[in-house]
Formats: C-alpha cells, sequence, structure tokens
C-alpha cells in the first residue's frame, strides 16, 4: 500500500512538475513526464513542453512536405550541394546524379537543417567509403517550429521524401535494392515512413537514437516494415525511444549515459551519428547479443557490426557493446 502511494507521488512529480535546471532531465519518465529538456539546435537545452497544442498555423505553412529540399552530393561535388527538384527533370540530368550507383539518404532532427553536422558527417563517411549519391533532406522550416508541431509533421515528410526517391530512381536511374535511409532522432521516424509509403522499399534504413518523447506506442514511429533491413542504434535513454523497434538494435553502452558525455542527453543524443559515421568508413564496432545480460562475457553470443554501409546486411534482435569517450570511440 505504502509503495502505491510512492509510486503513484513518484510519477506526480515526475508527470508535471516544472524541471528548473536547464538540461537536467533527472526527472524524465517516457510516456509519463510533461517536461523534457532538448538541444535547441545551438547547444542550449530548451525546455519543452509535451502537452503544448500543435501550432496548426505553422504546422500548414511548414509542414508540407512539398516544400523539402534535396541536396546532392557526390566524389565530384562533395561539399557544394546541386539542388535536385521534385518534378524537375532538367535539375537531375544537368546533375552529377547517377543512377549506377548506390543512393543514401540523409534525413536531420528538430531544430537542425541540411548544414548541421549530422549531415556533413554521414555525407563525408559515405562519399569517404565509396562514389554514391548523398541525398541531403533539409526539413528545416518545419524542424525549426515547436517540438509537437514538428512531430505532427512527420508523416506528411516522410511520404514526400519517399515519392522523392521513387521520382528519382523514375527519371534518374537506380533501384530500391541500392538505396540506404539514414535518419536521427525524429528524421529517423521520417525515414521510417518515406520507407513505409513509398512504392518501392528501402533496403536498409537507419535509424539513430530515433526520438522518443510522443513516440513510444506511436503507429508512425520507425518500425520492421520501414525497410527491408532496418536498424536502430539507441544513445540516449531520455531524448530517444528504448523500445527495440527495428530487425536489429543496438545499444552503445546500454543506451544511456554515453562515455565523456557527462549525462547531457544532446551529447548522447549527438553520439549516435558520430558512431554511426565511423561505422562507415571503419566498420569498427561490433554489437554483442547475448541469452541475457549477465553472459555477455560468455561464449552464448551472436555477433553483428553496427552500422556500416553495407546493404546485404542483415540481422535481428538486440546487441550491446561498449564505446570510449573520444574519437574515435
Ligand atoms: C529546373 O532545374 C534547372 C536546373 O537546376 C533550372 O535551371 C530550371 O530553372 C528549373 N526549372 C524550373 C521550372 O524550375
Ligand atoms: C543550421 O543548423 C546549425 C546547427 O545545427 C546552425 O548553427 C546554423 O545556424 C543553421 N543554419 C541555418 C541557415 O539556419
Amino acid at each position: 500500500m505504502k509503495l502505491v502511494v510512492l509510486l503513484a507521488s513518484i510519477a506526480l512529480c515526475a508527470g508535471s512538475a516544472l524541471p528548473v535546471i536547464p538540461g537536467d532531465n533527472s526527472h524524465y519518465v517516457e510516456g509519463v513526464s510533461r517536461y523534457i529538456w532538448m538541444d535547441n539546435g545551438q547547444g542550449t537545452p530548451q525546455l519543452v513542453d509535451l502537452e503544448k497544442p500543435v501550432d496548426e498555423l505553422a504546422l500548414a505553412e511548414a509542414g508540407d512536405g512539398a516544400i523539402n529540399q534535396y541536396w546532392l552530393f557526390t566524389r565530384r561535388n562533395r561539399v557544394s550541394p546541386q539542388i535536385i527538384v521534385n518534378g524537375n527533370v532538367t535539375s537531375v540530368h544537368s546533375s552529377m546524379y547517377n543512377g549506377a550507383r548506390v543512393l543514401n539518404v540523409i534525413v536531420h532532427g528538430w531544430k537542425n537543417n541540411g548544414s548541421s553536422p549530422v549531415n556533413t558527417m554521414i555525407r563525408d563517411a559515405f562519399l569517404t567509403h565509396g562514389d554514391h549519391n548523398v541525398i541531403v533532406v533539409d526539413w528545416s522550416a518545419l524542424a525549426d517550429q515547436s517540438y509537437n508541431t514538428a512531430v505532427r509533421g512527420v508523416v506528411d515528410v516522410g511520404r514526400h521524401v519517399g515519392n522523392f526517391v521513387q521520382w528519382l530512381i523514375n527519371t534518374g536511374g537506380g533501384n530500391w535494392n541500392r538505396v540506404h535511409l539514414v535518419g536521427h532522432g525524429l528524421g529517423a521516424h521520417i525515414i521510417g515512413n518515406a520507407g513505409r509509403l513509398a512504392l518501392g522499399h528501402p533496403v536498409r534504413v537507419t535509424g539513430l537514437n530515433p526520438a522518443g518523447p510522443l513516440w513510444g506506442n506511436n503507429n508512425d514511429a520507425l518500425n520492421q516494415n520501414s525497410g527491408t533491413y532496418v536498424e536502430a542504434i539507441h544513445t540516449d535513454r531520455v531524448t530517444g525511444i528504448m523500445d527495440p523497434i527495428a530487425h536489429a538494435d543496438f545499444y552503445p553502452n546500454r543506451g544511456m549515459d554515453q562515455p565523456g558525455c557527462e549525462m547531457s542527453n544532446s551529447c548522447g543524443h549527438d553520439r549516435a551519428f558520430e558512431l554511426f559515421a565511423l561505422s562507415v568508413t571503419r566498420n569498427n564496432f561490433i554489437g554483442r547479443q547475448c541469452i541475457n545480460l549477465d553472459e555477455a562475457e560468455g561464449v552464448t553470443c551472436t555477433e553483428l557490426p553496427m552500422g556500416n554501409a553495407d546493404l546485404d546486411k542483415r540481422g535481428n534482435g538486440v546487441f550491446y557493446l561498449t564505446t570510449r569517450n573520444a574519437w574515435p570511440f
């Protein structure tokens, strides 16, 4: 009885109290808490009220996936993007796009844009790995709105990304069997929708710390139907979803308190794309799946590399690994 009262009062505190120390999410319980500190995109914690009403006007203007921008990078233009416009055939034919190459699509998260480090790091990694077409999706008009408003637009932005990839393949050549979608935070759920709603099915989908707040038990979240092989890398239990949602779910350092991050959720959130970018060029992180955690040192473990660029990669289940506190981790 006492325990019930205690748990109820903890839930109440976790639920509605206004947290006062910027960046301190020690109160946070997924699916229960009303407030959460998240990175505002400039490295400063911003308090998000998960019950704040969606800004319908902003959603109508900024949430239309038709205004997504698509920036093409190849080995011939590693730094300066060529803008591909859905429906403009010339923008494809006059670009460096080559349908014989692998197509990587990168989608950023909340408060980020096409120039954010998640894009530049992963773009550079893919172009180092091989002569790929890399498309960076800029959906910053919506990503810049309140968190709740941005969440509401994820499905439409994702649908447009899926349609765009189909149109690009029809127009410039290519094949869904050589398409790898990568998304960070809310971007992970965007590519989840892109993969599910497009005519074709991407062979690989990678969610980097898929966003957690408002995504638990949400049918629009990234899931196994989003691609032939779907992988999620969980690095922060507050900003990210903790449940396994993919074919293979990786939990570096048990998906929390990343070494060198000093409990910063935004550092932990960004660690997901830093680890992934490294895995593309080095393929250096090996996840282990064991009968249970206590047997992590035992012999009954299956190994699967985390991340990388291998389009033939397949795997199932939950994998753990430890990483170090500084680059190259
Ligand atoms: C189509 O794309 C080409 C090349 O990027 C550009 O020059 C042209 O103005 C675009 N056409 C339209 C109608 O936007
Ligand atoms: C893009 O995002 C980065 C942070 O990720 C920020 O520093 C930069 O100012 C943003 N650029 C624009 C045009 O909003």
